[in-house]
């Protein structure tokens, strides 16, 4: 399988707005967000979605088949000096266990050095021990954790 990263604009709501669905359908206990508070959500706020300044919405696709498969978002740091922010992370179930969500972590890690970004960071479910594994193949370590919820953090 090729992958081809395509990075979206807000005229791929439409786009964005399949695939996110479809994660926090599939993995409600990974995500902050609830499907309930995105599935009546009008086409400003998807496009509001895809607006961050500064931002970059990835989408994974298979380059034969045109099929999507996966989805991250890089946000800015807040401030200078703050980290750069990992988040939205999804791959399809089919498409799991062949480095999807690494390509799309590094594609993150390069856009958020290149933004002049000191660190990346990314909240995890504690439990959620396989995305746990992943970013620390790419280089994350545990920074902290409260209850439920771990921050993970990379240096660029
Ligand atoms: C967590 C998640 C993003 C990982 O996606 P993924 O594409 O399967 O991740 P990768 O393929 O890069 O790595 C996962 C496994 O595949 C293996 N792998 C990586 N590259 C590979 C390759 N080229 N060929 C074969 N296997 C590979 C890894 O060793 C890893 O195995 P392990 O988990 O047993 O250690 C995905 O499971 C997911 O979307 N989960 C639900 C949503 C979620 O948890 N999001 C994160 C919110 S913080």
């Amino acid at each position: 399988m090729t992958v081809t990263l395509i990075t979206l604009s807000s005229d791929d709501w439409r786009f964005w707005r399949s695939m996110r669905l479809a994660a926090l359908t599939e993995a409600p206990e990974a995500f902050g967000s609830r499907l309930a508070d995105w599935i009546d959500a009008d086409e400003s706020r998807w496009r509001e979605r895809l607006s961050i300044p500064g931002a970059i919405d990835l989408v994974a696709r298979d380059s034969g088949t045109g099929s999507p498969l996966g989805m991250v978002t890089g946000t800015p740091a807040a401030r200078r000096g703050a980290g750069a922010e990992l988040i939205s992370m999804w791959v399809a179930p089919a498409a799991r266990g062949r480095g999807v969500a690494t390509l799309l972590i590094d594609a993150v890690v390069t856009w958020a050095a290149a933004s002049g970004a000191p660190r990346l960071e990314l909240s995890v479910m504690a439990e959620n021990e396989r995305a746990r594994r992943t970013y620390e193949r790419s280089g994350f370590a545990v920074a902290a954790g409260s209850g439920d919820e771990l921050t993970m953090t990379r240096a660029l």
